[in-house]
């Protein structure tokens, strides 16, 4: 029996539909036409605080913050693959995104409940040398140390677009490839089980 697999996309641009936004849509139209079945999660939908490192997950207690992170923590541990999409803002992530990596701690000190999972990154820039790369790098950090295997495009890094993001030809062959081998590499490991 073919098990069905998930795939969920993180969106860490503020803005509603916006460049972030449609790029982390072909991704996800990719997975779709895989036959994953597929979650979107947009930080301009959910609202998530900071991790003050409180310290309650280190001793196994449920994070006391009460905002809308635990949607996040269970599509992420609901999915097989976790594709992230952030704008590139001054080099890096956007904040919005760093408070729900950063409030992804439980996972990690409980078990590390992400590891093995395939994730991939893809950055939008207002510039065509923003800073999409280093934006990747710490979207790629956050899944090395949760423990993620980590997939590029392929050929480099993820993917990476300058806005307009529906004009950038290029910029949305590394999306499409980037999804492309996340959901190659998960169908190959299903089948080894
Ligand atoms: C606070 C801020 C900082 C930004 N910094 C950069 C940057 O360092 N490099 C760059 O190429 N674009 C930068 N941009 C432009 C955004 O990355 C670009 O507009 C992107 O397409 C926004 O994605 P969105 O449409 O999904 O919101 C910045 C935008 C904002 C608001």
């Amino acid at each position: 029996m073919r098990v069905i697999m998930r795939i969920v996309g993180i969106c860490g641009s503020p803005r509603k539909a916006g460049n972030t936004e449609f790029l982390l849509n072909e991704a996800l139209a990719v997975a779709n036409e895989y036959g994953f079945q597929t979650e979107r999660l947009l930080c301009s939908e959910l609202a998530v605080g900071f991790c003050n490192d409180c310290g309650d997950c280190s001793k196994g207690r449920e994070c006391p913050k009460r905002d809308d992170m635990p949607e996040f923590l269970r599509a992420m541990q609901e999915a097989e693959g976790i594709i992230v999409a952030s704008p590139v803002y001054f080099g890096n992530i956007t904040a919005q995104l760093k408070a729900v990596f950063d409030r992804t701690i439980p996972l990690r000190r409980q078990d590390f409940k992400l590891r093995n999972k395939v994730g991939c990154a893809m950055a939008v820039g207002g510039s065509r040398n923003g800073g999409q790369e280093k934006t990747l790098d710490a979207i790629h950090a956050w899944m090395h140390i949760q423990g993620m295997i980590v997939v590029g495009d392929d050929a480099h890094f993820g993917g990476i677009a300058v806005r307009p993001a529906a004009e950038d030809r290029i910029g949305r062959k590394t999306v499409v490839a980037s999804a492309s081998k996340l959901c190659d590499l998960l169908l190959k490991n299903n089948k080894r089980e």
